[in-house]
């Protein structure tokens, strides 16, 4: 199989959402802490209908209705969580439910878990199926599901929740340059859930904040030297058109690519001008430990490389600051706005252009689609993914043109990002904290059914109607 990566992607977050703004003053912090200081703008958070599982059933059916996808054609089911429910059973298996009911069972895989990194795994499980010698021609699936929770304090107004669905295949319009990717994996207390009583992790915020830092300039390291190995040159930030990270917060999304333009400097790169290097000159005596702690590096950093992050980073932050930190599907809500604001951007310089050339006016937006895709069509997107403990892995997609359905534009097409992210509903911070308490009573808790609104959800959404006194969990479809 060639080309082998993501035909096909679909994103589902919950419509409740606070505003980072209002969270600000209801917690008495200065004000734009949040905005600011994080760089978040709002966060989505499950209510008592919603949960992961629920979540996941929402955008694999969506996925195989709006792709035409038979599930028969699925050979393979891998998941991406940190949110436990069960400590055995998968959510893997809630999953087969869509598909026995056709029919399938015979379909491969199970749940991937290490903090924000499991979704990374399972994609990767899952390219390498289709890569290996037992793949059977079929489809696989990949499902990145979490619901990102904090006990009250700074950690707080990080989390968020959504799922994301992409199927795997051959011939992919996103396809994997699997040769380049690089790995740091390493033992680490920064950000932990040992408590099994509790949905809320023990996080050492500081800490987390170094080893994802340290986790992207050894990732970095050694992508460069397997590039350099391979293609006989160096690599720098000029060979790839975006840079998608996790991303918690976006604050430390723009912290991260100023860190890779330093890394560059140091490196001695072809993509730091001069006026670059006479900035950061001051600071290529530091020591790794040192770097970490400088803030005049950081904020040196930050200055050089706001060119460059504004057209290969600030098209990816739409949804992890509109949503939170969706922990697994974090890294990959980024890549979807990248795809989702590249393809608008070029809906409305084509609108603007057809208002003055009359030749173009109609049948213009039949052949946006194909503009698009041309224009995306060799891009490359190089992604770092990290989960805490720690797992971090920096690879490299390349996209295509490819074929209807399974188009750049189309994937950005059936997202509908701009829809979902207008239809939701704003809840007031008091109403998002008593949300959380009652969570806190329904973890791990059975003999409930849940309240009957759920008139805010959109049509085809899954939702919780009940756990049973054995724990059996029951939903319904909107
Ligand atoms: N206006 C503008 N900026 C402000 C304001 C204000 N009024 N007040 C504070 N800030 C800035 C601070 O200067 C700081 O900026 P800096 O990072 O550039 O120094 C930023 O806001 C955050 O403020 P702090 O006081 O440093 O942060 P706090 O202790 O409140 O917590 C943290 C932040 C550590 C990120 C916390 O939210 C947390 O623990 N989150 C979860 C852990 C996490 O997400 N880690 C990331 C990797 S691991 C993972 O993905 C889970």
């Amino acid at each position: 199989a060639k080309n082998v990566g993501i035909l096909a992607m679909d994103i589902y977050f919950p419509p409740t959402f606070v505003q980072q703004e209002a969270l600000e003053a209801h917690d008495g912090v200065s004000k734009g802490k949040y905005t600011i200081g994080l760089g978040q703008d709002c966060l989505a958070f499950c209510t008592e209908v919603e949960d992961v599982i629920s979540m996941s059933l929402t955008v694999v059916t969506s996925l195989l209705e709006k792709y035409k996808i038979d599930p028969k054609q699925i050979g393979r089911l891998e998941v991406g969580s940190e949110t436990v429910i069960d400590k055995s059973k998968s959510i893997k298996t809630f999953l087969m439910q869509i598909f026995e009911k056709c029919g399938n069972t015979d379909i491969e895989g199970v749940d991937s878990t290490n903090a924000c990194y499991g979704g990374t795994a399972a994609l990767f499980n899952c390219v390498n199926w289709v890569e290996s010698s037992s793949w059977d021609g079929r489809y696989g699936i990949v499902v990145c599901t979490d619901s990102a929770v904090y006990a009250e304090g700074p950690a707080r107004p990080t989390g968020g929740a959504a799922a994301i669905a992409m199927l795997i295949g051959p011939d992919a319009p996103i396809a994997f340059e699997s040769k380049f990717r690089g790995s740091h994996m390493f033992h680490a207390y920064d950000f932990y859930k040992p408590n099994l009583a509790s949905e809320y992790p023990v996080v050492d915020g500081k800490l987390s904040q170094t080893c994802y830092l340290m986790a992207l300039d050894t990732c970095y390291k050694y992508f460069c030297h397997k590039y350099e190995k391979l293609e006989g040159k160096q690599f720098s930030l000029s060979d790839a058109d975006y840079f998608v990270f996790h991303s918690p917060y976006n604050k430390l999304v723009q912290k991260s690519f100023a860190r890779l333009v330093f890394n560059d400097f140091v490196r001695n790169a072809s993509s730091v001008d001069d006026i670059a290097k006479e900035k950061l000159a001051p600071f290529s005596t530091l020591t790794g430990d040192e770097s970490y702690q400088s803030r005049d590096l950081e904020k040196a950093s930050q200055q050089v490389s706001k060119p460059l992050y504004d057209a290969k980073v600030q098209p990816t932050t739409l949804i992890p600051k509109q949503v939170g930190n969706m922990y697994t599907a974090s890294l990959y809500a980024a890549f979807a706005s990248l795809l989702h604001n590249k393809n608008s951007e070029l809906v409305i310089v084509l609108f603007l252009f057809s208002k003055y050339e009359n030749q173009l006016s109609l049948p213009l937006f039949p052949h946006t689609s194909d503009i698009y895709n041309n224009m995306q069509a060799g891009k490359r997107v190089i992604l770092f993914s990290y989960g805490s403990g720690l797992t971090a892995t920096m690879f490299s997609l390349r996209l295509h043109e490819g074929q209807h359905p399974f188009s750049l534009s189309n994937v950005a097409t059936v997202m509908n990002v701009a829809g979902k992210l207008k239809s939701r509903r704003e809840f007031a911070p008091e109403k998002f904290v008593e949300t959380m308490h009652l969570m806190e009573h329904r973890y791990g808790a059975k003999d409930f059914v849940t309240s009957k609104d759920s008139s805010f959800l959109p049509p085809g959404t899954y939702y919780l109607t009940e756990v049973d006194s054995k724990y059996r969990r029951f939903y319904a479809k909107k």
